[in-house]
Protein backbone atom coordinates (compact mmCIF):
# COMPACT_ATOMS: atom_id res chain seq x y z
CA UNK A 1 0.00 0.00 0.00
CA UNK A 2 1.67 3.26 -0.87
CA UNK A 3 0.93 6.80 1.01
CA UNK A 4 0.65 10.58 -0.38
CA UNK A 5 2.57 13.00 1.79
CA UNK A 6 1.45 16.03 1.01
CA UNK A 7 2.96 18.71 -0.25
CA UNK A 8 0.78 21.13 3.12
CA UNK A 9 3.21 18.42 5.50
CA UNK A 10 6.95 19.04 5.51
CA UNK A 11 9.32 16.29 4.07
CA UNK A 12 11.76 15.39 6.51
CA UNK A 13 15.06 15.01 5.19
CA UNK A 14 18.69 14.11 7.34
CA UNK A 15 21.29 15.59 5.83
CA UNK A 16 24.51 13.13 5.97
CA UNK A 17 28.07 14.58 5.49
CA UNK A 18 31.28 13.33 6.41
CA UNK A 19 33.70 16.38 6.03
CA UNK A 20 33.50 20.39 5.58
CA UNK A 21 29.73 20.40 5.05
CA UNK A 22 29.63 23.21 2.90
CA UNK A 23 26.65 21.65 0.70
CA UNK A 24 25.08 20.86 3.91
CA UNK A 25 25.28 24.52 5.26
CA UNK A 26 24.14 25.74 1.87
CA UNK A 27 21.03 23.49 1.55
CA UNK A 28 19.95 24.54 4.97
CA UNK A 29 20.09 28.02 4.00
CA UNK A 30 18.68 27.90 0.89
CA UNK A 31 14.87 25.99 2.54
CA UNK A 32 15.11 27.95 5.68
CA UNK A 33 12.39 30.43 4.21
CA UNK A 34 10.62 26.87 3.11
CA UNK A 35 8.23 25.38 5.58
CA UNK A 36 7.71 22.41 2.97
CA UNK A 37 11.40 21.36 4.08
CA UNK A 38 12.52 20.60 7.22
CA UNK A 39 16.17 19.01 8.37
CA UNK A 40 16.12 17.82 11.98
CA UNK A 41 19.13 16.17 11.53
CA UNK A 42 22.48 16.05 10.27
CA UNK A 43 24.97 12.76 10.69
CA UNK A 44 28.04 12.03 10.25
CA UNK A 45 31.19 8.95 10.02
CA UNK A 46 33.41 11.54 11.69
CA UNK A 47 33.40 13.39 15.08
CA UNK A 48 35.88 15.61 14.28
CA UNK A 49 34.22 17.08 10.56
CA UNK A 50 33.69 20.33 10.38
CA UNK A 51 29.85 20.07 9.42
CA UNK A 52 29.65 19.63 13.56
CA UNK A 53 30.79 23.33 13.57
CA UNK A 54 28.07 24.06 10.95
CA UNK A 55 25.28 22.17 12.89
CA UNK A 56 26.09 24.03 15.65
CA UNK A 57 25.96 27.40 13.97
CA UNK A 58 22.68 26.72 12.14
CA UNK A 59 20.93 25.30 15.20
CA UNK A 60 20.53 21.94 14.00
CA UNK A 61 21.23 18.84 16.02
CA UNK A 62 24.40 16.37 14.44
CA UNK A 63 25.42 12.77 15.25
CA UNK A 64 28.03 10.71 14.41
CA UNK A 65 27.30 7.26 14.04
CA UNK A 66 30.38 4.42 13.85
CA UNK A 67 31.21 2.94 10.83
CA UNK A 68 30.22 -0.67 12.60
CA UNK A 69 26.79 1.52 12.42
CA UNK A 70 27.22 2.22 8.64
CA UNK A 71 27.87 -1.36 8.41
CA UNK A 72 24.57 -2.76 9.08
CA UNK A 73 22.37 0.13 9.37
CA UNK A 74 19.91 -0.96 11.27
CA UNK A 75 20.70 1.48 14.79
CA UNK A 76 21.18 4.33 12.41
CA UNK A 77 17.73 3.25 10.56
CA UNK A 78 15.69 2.90 13.58
CA UNK A 79 17.01 6.24 14.45
CA UNK A 80 15.82 7.68 11.66
CA UNK A 81 12.60 6.38 12.23
CA UNK A 82 12.25 7.74 15.45
CA UNK A 83 12.50 10.92 13.75
CA UNK A 84 9.91 10.28 11.03
CA UNK A 85 12.40 10.79 7.97
CA UNK A 86 11.34 10.86 4.69
CA UNK A 87 14.31 11.14 2.79
CA UNK A 88 18.49 11.55 2.78
CA UNK A 89 20.62 13.73 1.12
CA UNK A 90 24.12 12.51 0.91
CA UNK A 91 26.31 15.92 0.82
CA UNK A 92 30.11 14.46 0.71
CA UNK A 93 29.24 11.68 2.62
CA UNK A 94 31.87 9.03 2.24
CA UNK A 95 31.12 5.29 3.59
CA UNK A 96 28.74 3.15 1.45
CA UNK A 97 25.18 3.10 2.51
CA UNK A 98 23.95 -0.43 3.53
CA UNK A 99 21.38 -2.30 2.23
CA UNK A 100 19.11 -1.69 4.69
CA UNK A 101 18.98 1.94 4.42
CA UNK A 102 18.77 1.26 0.57
CA UNK A 103 15.58 -0.75 1.06
CA UNK A 104 13.90 1.13 3.52
CA UNK A 105 14.20 4.05 1.34
CA UNK A 106 13.98 3.33 -2.06
CA UNK A 107 14.45 6.08 -4.55
CA UNK A 108 14.43 8.22 -1.22
CA UNK A 109 18.14 8.72 -1.01
CA UNK A 110 20.12 11.27 -3.35
CA UNK A 111 23.54 11.52 -3.89
CA UNK A 112 25.91 14.35 -5.40
CA UNK A 113 29.27 13.39 -7.04
CA UNK A 114 31.68 16.05 -8.13
CA UNK A 115 31.93 15.22 -11.63
CA UNK A 116 29.78 13.95 -14.81
CA UNK A 117 29.18 10.21 -14.22
CA UNK A 118 29.58 7.94 -15.57
CA UNK A 119 33.25 8.86 -15.75
CA UNK A 120 34.93 9.81 -12.88
CA UNK A 121 32.71 7.68 -10.62
CA UNK A 122 33.06 4.46 -8.16
CA UNK A 123 34.59 3.33 -4.78
CA UNK A 124 37.84 5.32 -3.83
CA UNK A 125 36.81 8.31 -6.30
CA UNK A 126 36.07 11.07 -3.58
CA UNK A 127 37.20 14.56 -3.11
CA UNK A 128 40.39 15.76 -4.65
CA UNK A 129 40.99 12.43 -6.28
CA UNK A 130 37.75 12.89 -8.53
CA UNK A 131 39.50 16.19 -9.84
CA UNK A 132 43.02 14.78 -10.15
CA UNK A 133 41.55 12.27 -12.51
CA UNK A 134 39.99 14.68 -14.40
CA UNK A 135 42.90 16.90 -14.80
CA UNK A 136 44.83 14.16 -15.60
CA UNK A 137 42.26 13.05 -18.45
CA UNK A 138 42.67 15.94 -20.13
CA UNK A 139 39.08 16.13 -20.81
CA UNK A 140 37.12 19.31 -21.32
CA UNK A 141 34.34 19.69 -19.25
CA UNK A 142 33.62 18.44 -15.70
CA UNK A 143 31.00 19.20 -13.47
CA UNK A 144 28.02 17.19 -10.94
CA UNK A 145 25.98 14.30 -10.78
CA UNK A 146 22.79 14.43 -8.34
CA UNK A 147 21.82 10.94 -8.68
CA UNK A 148 19.62 7.99 -6.78
CA UNK A 149 21.42 5.44 -4.69
CA UNK A 150 21.86 2.06 -5.19
CA UNK A 151 24.18 -0.55 -4.12
CA UNK A 152 27.19 0.39 -5.98
CA UNK A 153 29.03 3.46 -5.85
CA UNK A 154 27.97 6.36 -7.97
CA UNK A 155 25.94 3.88 -10.02
CA UNK A 156 22.23 5.31 -9.23
CA UNK A 157 19.60 6.71 -11.57
CA UNK A 158 20.82 10.10 -12.44
CA UNK A 159 18.70 12.74 -12.00
CA UNK A 160 20.90 15.97 -12.91
CA UNK A 161 23.62 17.25 -14.48
CA UNK A 162 25.40 20.37 -14.80
CA UNK A 163 28.80 21.15 -16.27
CA UNK A 164 31.46 23.74 -16.14
CA UNK A 165 34.25 24.19 -18.80
CA UNK A 166 38.04 22.60 -18.32
CA UNK A 167 41.38 24.28 -19.43
CA UNK A 168 44.37 22.77 -19.96
CA UNK A 169 46.24 24.89 -16.98
CA UNK A 170 43.53 24.10 -14.80
CA UNK A 171 44.92 22.38 -11.74
CA UNK A 172 42.61 19.82 -9.71
CA UNK A 173 41.92 22.74 -7.14
CA UNK A 174 40.74 25.17 -9.86
CA UNK A 175 38.06 22.14 -10.91
CA UNK A 176 37.23 21.64 -7.53
CA UNK A 177 36.35 25.38 -7.62
CA UNK A 178 34.21 25.13 -10.39
CA UNK A 179 32.48 22.10 -9.50
CA UNK A 180 31.96 23.24 -6.01
CA UNK A 181 29.97 26.49 -7.56
CA UNK A 182 27.37 24.22 -9.69
CA UNK A 183 26.77 22.35 -6.41
CA UNK A 184 25.75 25.46 -4.32
CA UNK A 185 23.92 26.53 -7.74
CA UNK A 186 21.96 23.56 -8.56
CA UNK A 187 22.16 20.87 -5.37
CA UNK A 188 18.86 22.70 -3.21
CA UNK A 189 16.89 23.48 -6.43
CA UNK A 190 17.30 19.76 -7.22
CA UNK A 191 15.99 18.74 -4.25
CA UNK A 192 13.13 21.50 -3.90
CA UNK A 193 12.20 20.03 -7.64
CA UNK A 194 11.68 16.37 -6.92
CA UNK A 195 10.61 16.85 -3.37
CA UNK A 196 8.59 20.03 -3.67
CA UNK A 197 5.29 19.38 -4.44
CA UNK A 198 4.89 16.41 -1.94
CA UNK A 199 5.59 12.49 -3.46
CA UNK A 200 4.70 8.97 -2.76
CA UNK A 201 6.00 6.70 -0.09
C1 LIG B 1 31.50 17.95 -2.67
O1 LIG B 1 32.30 18.32 -3.75
C2 LIG B 1 30.63 16.78 -3.01
O2 LIG B 1 30.23 16.75 -4.33
C3 LIG B 1 31.55 15.64 -2.75
O3 LIG B 1 32.27 16.01 -1.61
C4 LIG B 1 32.36 17.43 -1.54
C5 LIG B 1 31.84 17.83 -0.19
O4 LIG B 1 32.09 19.17 0.10
N1 LIG B 1 30.85 14.40 -2.70
P1 LIG B 1 31.38 19.82 1.36
O5 LIG B 1 31.65 18.91 2.56
O6 LIG B 1 29.92 19.94 1.09
O7 LIG B 1 32.03 21.15 1.55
Amino acid sequence: MSNFKHKNMPIKIALFASGSGSNAENIILFFSENPHFEFPIIISNKPDAYVHERAKKLKIPSFTFSRDDFSTGETILAYLKKLNIDCIVLAGFLLKIPQSLIEAYPNKIINIHPALLPRFGGKGMYGSRVHEAVAEAGVSESGITVHYVNNNYDEGNIIFQAKCPVIPTDTPDMIADKVHALEYEHFPKVIEKIWGKGFEF
